[in-house]
């Protein structure tokens, strides 16, 4: 007997996460051509609201309950949005039960789980990054940093949730942040990579990969520090926009050849069948790209930023992608738009923030204006409130960068907690006032 045709377009769809990245997916997945239901495990305060979906009070942790809902509800497609869960096996389980899942399993996502891992597969790839040393524990580090002799920056190797990066200006930092990852959640056991600091503007670039061949999404560029004029401490992101101009047409072309095609090769060579979103964060030194990291998902807030201007061949494509075979795919449309997505925080953000303050909001999505949720929930009265670090995403598009800043601006003056935190500055870069 022959297999049966592989689908299409997936009718059912789960989305795996909690944040604004997860709330993006499913809002564009629930969009797109084919798909009648989406489900949410665990989402947030926004998941109930978007048309066609339905959230699940499942963790992304509990991989029984997740594959026990795939076969209940005949789920076509699996979209896992955060790090933690793939590094934790779980597109293992659901591929092993038959499910397609769009997500690395644990042994591609090392790419975001070990900075030394990743690090040396970019060496093996011949894929540019800065010099680094790895060190296995403190007194090691300690003396590759003094055999430097110059502050360095310190990586932690583990999952670190944003957190893990030291850029040290001093020796004494640099010390400091190798001994706080000694003395932190692995103790002893902790790893890490000393890496030379490298300058330039930071963009970020998504492949869309099948585990042979890969679809590029527009660049986008995050805003990482807190602070207006790109000072303070480092968050998740606090906006971004795209199509980042500092990569034109051949630029990204250039990023392909140069990092992703390479990296999905030595990945293959490992005998990795990679199906999922490589996220190269790069920077644009003077000498050309460089990698500062990859993940292995997509970014947050990047994603916000990028699902509106995709078009509603997002489901047919990332299922080719689960199913490897992204060369019977439709193309993946990109409206030639520019969207500005800014990020609205709790107070005390990225410190200890303010919770369970009441969120009102006048904002009506359109198809030019979305509000995305991230750090919220409902109570038993369907009343909304904030619950993390980074609460809301508004987003708009427009034909250029200023009436789409524009745009997020004025939505974002229609939304409202006590202490929302955001940067006035988002895309300072591309805006001219
Ligand atoms: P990550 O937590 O891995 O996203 O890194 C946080 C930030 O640290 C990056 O966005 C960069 O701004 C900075 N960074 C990481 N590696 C380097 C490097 N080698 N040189 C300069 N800055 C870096
Ligand atoms: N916005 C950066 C990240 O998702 O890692």
């Amino acid at each position: 007997m022959n297999a049966p045709a592989p689908l299409l377009s997936p009718a059912h769809v789960l989305v795996v996460g909690g944040g604004g990245r997860e709330n993006a997916l499913a809002w564009a997945l629930a969009r797109s051509s084919g798909v009648e239901g989406v489900w949410v495990a665990p989402g947030n305060g926004g998941t109930a609201e978007l048309a066609g979906c339905t959230q699940l009070a499942i963790a992304e942790t509990d991989h029984a309950a997740l594959l026990a809902t795939c076969q209940a509800q005949h789920i076509d497609l699996v979209v896992v949005g955060p790090e933690a869960p793939l590094a934790a096996g779980l597109a293992d389980t659901l591929r092993a039960a038959g499910f397609a899942v769009f997500g690395p399993g644990a042994d591609g996502a090392q790419l975001e789980a070990s900075k030394q891992w990743a690090k040396a597969l970019m060496v093996e790839a011949g894929v540019p990054t800065a010099g680094f040393w790895k060190a296995n524990s403190r007194e090691e580090a300690h003396a590759a940093l003094d055999a430097q002799g110059k502050p360095l920056v310190v990586k932690a190797d583990g999952l670190a949730a944003g957190k893990g990066v030291t850029v040290a200006e001093t020796l004494e930092e640099a010390r400091a942040a190798i001994d706080e990852i000694f003395e932190g959640r692995f103790g002893n056991e902790a790893s890490l990579v000393l890496e030379e600091r490298t300058h330039g503007p930071e963009v970020s670039v998504f492949a869309l990969s099948d585990g042979e061949r890969m679809v590029l999404l527009p660049p986008a560029q995050d805003h990482k520090r807190i602070g207006e004029g790109d000072t303070g401490p480092n968050t998740g992101g606090m906006g971004a926009y795209a199509p980042a101009p500092l990569l034109d047409q051949a630029g990204l072309e250039h990023v392909r050849q140069l990092v992703l095609e390479p990296t999905l090769k030595a990945l293959r060579n490992r005998g990795i069948n990679y199906r999922g979103v490589i996220y190269a964060g790069l920077m644009l030194t003077e000498s050309g790209p460089s990698v500062i990291e990859f993940n292995c998902r997509f970014g947050d807030p990047e994603c916000e930023t990028l699902m509106p201007l995709l078009g509603p061949e997002l489901a047919a494509v990332l299922l080719a992608c689960a199913q490897g075979r992204l060369d019977q795919a439709p193309a993946l449309s990109i409206a030639p738009r520019c969207s500005a997505c800014v990020i609205a925080a709790a107070e005390g953000y990225p410190g200890e923030i303010r919770k369970g303050d009441r969120i009102s909001s006048q904002l009506i999505s359109s198809d030019a204006l979305q509000l995305f949720h991230a750090g919220t929930r409902r109570d038993e009265h369907g009343d909304c409130f904030s619950s993390g670090g980074r609460v809301l995403a508004v987003v708009a598009q427009a034909d250029d960068f200023d009436a789409a800043f524009e745009g997020a601006y004025a939505g974002l003056a229609q939304v409202h907690f006590e202490g929302m935190t955001y940067r006035r500055d988002i895309g300072h870069q591309v805006r001219s006032n």
